[in-house]
């Protein structure tokens, strides 16, 4: 048994995270301030912050703390003293990343820098667990992009991770803090409040609203949150995984026409309309996964209509009476 810390654990993916390990018995801290990225008055949907914790909220151990405060930082690592950090703390959505960017250099840069400083001073942690993105490499020059693609970040959000990630190198060069760096893509399923583009087309389809598609044919590598926590996991134990950077994602991009057949698969009756593709976003596609596959047994479980399907069950069960 593990003693895990998951700085934005109270989130989408870390919640997703904390299931998975609480289920093989170990013992998890959460640490976040609960932030809500998207007004409750412009959501259709009901998803309460509980529903990610249903069935284990009184098996982890949850604490309210900011990582932009250093001080938070050396006292929840002062207190818990974890073996593995999971660093999931971030201005997570690119496009209001580019808007409050105050928030996303201190979330996302300055909450790395303190982390890393902390587990330096304080010492004990085994592992350090970055997480970036995909955005970090740009317009994708080919595909599917590995790891060593070149990386040139077309916003803040990129930037910012990717900044992350050098420094999380440097401290493990320079202190030894071993790490993994995680780039996750297009992360979709239950319990995402941060409108990313799956969660607006369900949500639309289900409210009868239109579907904006910008560019039907931008190919994203959406993967299921179960499969990227698992992924997440993988990493965090694999001795493979020392000091190395992986993809992980479902490594089979699909583009917006084809995420709007599968929806309409379910729900028949669509209102699309279609734009041109916003050359401020990259042009993305699939990630190659194949050294995750190789060097962590990573399997996606999920295809996107599998996913998709499980998705909408949920939305229905959710929406605001
Ligand atoms: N969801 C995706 O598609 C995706 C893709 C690539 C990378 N990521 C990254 O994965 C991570 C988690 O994203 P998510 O989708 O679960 O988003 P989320 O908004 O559901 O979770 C992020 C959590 O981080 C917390 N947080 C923010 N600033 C913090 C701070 N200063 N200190 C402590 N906690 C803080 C928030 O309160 C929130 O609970 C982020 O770093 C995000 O950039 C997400």
């Amino acid at each position: 048994m593990a003693k895990i810390l998951i700085t934005g654990g109270a989130g989408f993916i870390g919640s997703n995270i904390a299931r998975e390990l609480v289920e093989d018995g170990h013992e998890v801290i959460i640490f976040d301030p609960f932030i809500q990225y998207v007004s409750p008055f412009e959501t259709d949907l009901h998803v309460p912050l509980t529903k990610r914790f249903e069935g284990i909220v009184h098996k982890v151990i949850i604490e309210r703390g900011d990582a932009r405060y250093v001080r938070d930082v050396h006292r929840i690592l002062e207190k818990y003293k974890p073996e593995y950090v999971i660093h999931l703390a971030a201005m997570p959505i690119s496009t209001i990343s580019n808007v409050f960017i105050g928030e996303a250099i201190d979330c996302t840069m300055l909450s790395t820098s303190h982390l890393l400083e902390a587990i330096k001073d304080i010492g004990g942690v085994k592992r350090f667990i970055y997480t970036s993105s995909s955005m970090v490499y740009g317009d994708f020059k080919y595909t599917p992009v590995d790891e060593e693609h070149p990386k040139n970040p077309k916003d803040l959000y990129g930037g910012a991770k990717l900044a992350g990630e050098i420094l999380t190198q440097a401290y493990g060069r320079r202190f030894g803090i071993e790490y993994v760096i995680i780039r996750p893509s297009a992360v979709y399923g239950p319990t995402d409040m941060n409108k990313r583009v799956s969660q607006i087309f369900v949500e639309n389809a289900l409210k009868g609203k239109e579907l904006v598609l910008e560019g039907p044919d931008t190919r994203l590598d959406f993967t299921n949150v179960k499969d990227t926590a698992h992924g997440f996991v993988l990493a965090m134990f694999s001795e493979n995984a020392k000091n190395e950077v992986f993809n992980i994602t479902s490594g089979d991009a699909k583009s917006l026409r084809e995420l709007v057949a599968i929806i309409r698969e379910i729900i028949p009756d669509l209102k699309v309309i279609e734009k041109p593709f916003n050359s401020a976003m990259p042009e993305r596609g699939t990630l190659d996964i194949s050294k995750a596959k190789r060097l962590l047994g990573f399997e996606p479980k999920y295809n996107l209509k599998e996913g998709i399907k499980e998705y909408i069950e949920f939305l229905k069960q959710h929406h605001k009476q």
